[in-house]
């Protein structure tokens, strides 16, 4: 059955991928054979999502191309997107005339154990984001609310949020990012940065992790 999704006026999509979307037999890619056995699928191959990425930097081009930017990537999970992210600005910047100035900074939230999520949310460095003052924002990354609030009160002139992934959950307060990677069911995934544990964040492809995987990687 569908899950209720929240969606917010004039906030973009992404890319969805249903729920009984079968995805990729691990056999058709390549993947670190120190990870075989310890996923079921993948949801969406590295090219996919370097595809979709690009065309994300393009829309934040036509939105904010006339600001400086900085741009607040949220660590660990957040880092390959956050890269190639700025990475495809970067090029959009340097083929035309249309270019942001941009600078980048990082912080690091901590609230997973295992594939649950916990009460004890930790952000580190962002105590002073006073630089942030009248500057516009892309954050990146999948824990947001919390951090949103913080940044807030540094009063930037906007705030705009690029998410890769969006799960389809039942929590009425979730937050939509402006930029939408991809819709996804809610299930644990992994790769691409994202991990369980700190495990899987050198693989490329963004899975879906087995019962074993679990057990296999479990603290
Ligand atoms: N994978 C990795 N980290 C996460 C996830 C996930 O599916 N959801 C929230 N943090
Ligand atoms: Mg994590």
């Amino acid at each position: 059955m569908a899950e209720v999704c929240v969606r917010l006026e004039g906030k973009r999509d992404g890319i969805v991928i249903h729920d009984d979307w079968p995805g990729y037999s691990l056999d058709l890619f390549s993947y670190p054979a120190h990870y075989s056995g310890d996923l079921d699928y993948v949801i969406i191959p590295h090219g996919v999502i370097m595809d979709r990425t690009e065309r994300l930097a393009r829309n934040i081009m036509d939105d904010l191309g006339d600001h400086d930017i900085v741009v607040l990537c949220v660590l660990k999970g957040g880092y390959q997107f956050c890269a190639d992210l700025v990475d495809r600005i970067k090029a959009l910047s340097c083929n035309s005339d249309h270019t942001i100035p941009m600078r980048v900074h990082f912080i690091r939230l901590k609230s997973y154990l295992n594939d649950q999520s916990t009460e004890d949310l930790h952000i580190l460095g962002a105590e002073d984001l006073s630089f942030l003052s009248g500057k516009g924002i892309v954050g990146t990354g999948k824990t947001m609310k919390t951090l949103l609030k913080h940044v807030e009160s540094f009063r930037p002139k906007m705030i705009k949020i690029a998410g890769l992934l969006v799960k389809r959950v039942q929590l009425s307060s979730t937050c939509i990012p402006d930029y939408v990677g991809f819709e996804i069911p809610n299930r644990f995934v992994v790769g691409y940065a994202l991990d369980y544990n700190e495990y899987f964040r050198d693989l490329n492809h963004i899975c879906v992790i087995s019962e074993s995987g679990k057990k296999k990687y479990k603290i």
